[in-house]
């Protein structure tokens, strides 16, 4: 399914040399030396910790980029018996890279979900696995019944399953399922606002945070930031598929290029625009391919970093039909509670659909426009959010074939099967 390979740099980047095999708990004990945590309250390990995290600058992996020590200073502030998740929910179907880590460096995750309940004296750590993920769930519970047998861990390591739907791997909506089992996002009018369970701290991270998190706990920030930008430092891992013929997972350092990431698994036909970040991206067209894979860079061309995903759409691809492909999965993925988003969203992918068949009467696209503007901003979460993102981009890079497709003229390419991964088939 996967392959690592690194960035054509002559270092060993971070994370890529523990992603060649799955590595045990001796075999992590040996690379990386034992779990070293105080329990305390206040230590001096505590706060140089917290410091080390603060000066790395890391910032989520999990799509929304959020600085990690804002994020430890919010739970830590919220007092002590509190639960650390484990976001390995993957729920971007373009995205194998928490798959990989889960599977190969398991303990690496787990140790950075460690360090995180030392520092805000968490009670648990809760794992979440989607159901249907069983190889990775098998692989994360060998790992915890190791460390239970060796008496490594130092707070409870437990696994759970939620379902597999996009929206199920949003931070509310897994605090709501380990709390009620209700798979369903919450309504909170600041999403960054702090989340609890039974009244205690929760604090969500991605799993490949939380593994860099244990490389930072352990070896402190210089190596983290001596990759990547100042501004925005480290590596991260990127999944790289469509028109590619080496499709997997890499490394990068955080401001290469998105067209040099994409060189990385040899394009096999010239790209007319990369989706990057995931089916809740952004579509970035040729004039921008020497864009650095940085936060502030991406959002100066109105995309952003996103999950680590790259899909390179070839030139012999329509991409107003793989955007209406998108526009349905997103619509389909709906958790059904906000009006904006369980009405919007599938009259959105209607629209495209039409589009895309080039069955346009002359409302369709001021209509288009008029429902984007309707449903950004209104969800209890970002899902539909990232759905309006994903059109808009799409309108913009694809312009000249969307003007086509709305004379009745749509691209031959349409009916060719997608280049995207879906979970099923997609019909528009
Ligand atoms: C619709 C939706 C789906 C999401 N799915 C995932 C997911 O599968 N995995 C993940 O790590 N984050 C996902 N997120 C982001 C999480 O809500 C949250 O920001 C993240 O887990 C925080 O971890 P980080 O700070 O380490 O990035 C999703 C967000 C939204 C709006
Ligand atoms: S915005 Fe959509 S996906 Fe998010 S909670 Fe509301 S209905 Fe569910």
């Amino acid at each position: 399914m996967t392959r690592s390979m690194s960035q054509a740099s002559p270092e060993v980047a971070s994370l890529h040399h523990l992603l060649g095999h799955p590595i045990d708990l001796a075999g992590h004990i040996e690379t990386h030396g034992a779990l070293a945590v105080s329990l305390g309250h206040g230590t001096s390990w505590q706060r140089a910790l917290a410091a080390s995290l603060e000066e790395s600058g890391l910032a989520g992996r999990g799509g929304g980029g959020f600085p990690a020590s804002i994020k430890l200073a919010v739970a830590r502030a919220g007092g002590h018996g509190g639960t650390v998740l484990v976001n390995g929910m993957e729920s971007e179907p373009a995205s194998d890279k928490d798959k990989l880590l889960l599977t190969r460096a398991p303990h690496l995750v787990l140790d950075g979900a460690q360090y995180l309940a030392a520092l805000c004296r968490a009670k648990r750590i809760v794992v979440c696995i989607p159901i249907g993920s069983d190889g990775v769930a098998a692989a994360v519970g060998h790992a915890i019944d190791e460390r239970s047998s060796a008496r490594y861990a130092r707070v409870s390591e437990t696994v759970v399953r939620p379902p597999d739907r996009f929206v199920a791997g949003e931070e509310s909506a897994l605090v709501n399922f380990v709390e009620n089992g209700l798979s369903l996002p919450v309504f909170r009018a600041d999403k960054g606002s702090a989340l609890r369970i039974q009244k205690r701290p929760a604090l969500v991270h991605n799993a490949e945070t939380l593994a860099h998190i244990a490389l930072i706990a352990r070896n402190g920030p210089g190596p983290f930031r001596a990759r990547g930008m100042a501004e925005e430092p480290g590596t991260c891992l990127v999944t790289i598929g469509g028109a590619v013929e080496l499709p997997g997972v890499v490394e990068v350092d955080r401001g290469v290029a998105l067209r040099d990431i994409a060189m990385l698994s040899r394009p096999v036909e010239p790209a007319q625009a990369l989706l990057v970040g995931g089916y809740g991206g952004t579509w970035v067209g040729p004039e921008d391919f020497g864009t650095p894979y940085a936060s502030m860079s991406l959002r100066m061309i109105g995309a952003s970093a996103g999950v680590g995903i790259i899909v390179v759409l070839g030139a012999e691809a329509c991409g107003v039909a793989e955007s209406a492909r998108i526009a349905r999965f997103l619509a389909d993925q709906s958790a059904g509670q906000c009006g904006p988003c369980v009405f919007g969203l599938p009259a959105v992918a209607d629209d495209l659909a039409q589009l895309a068949r080039g069955q346009v009467g002359t409302g369709l696209m001021p209509r288009l426009d008029r429902r984007l503007g309707e449903i950004s901003g209104r969800g209890a979460c970002r899902h539909p959010d990232g759905a309006v993102n994903l059109v808009r981009s799409a309108l913009k890079v694809f312009a000249a074939d969307v003007a086509a497709h709305a004379q009745g003229r749509p691209c031959p390419y349409r009916h060719k099967p997608s280049a995207l991964r879906f979970p099923r088939p997609i019909t528009i």
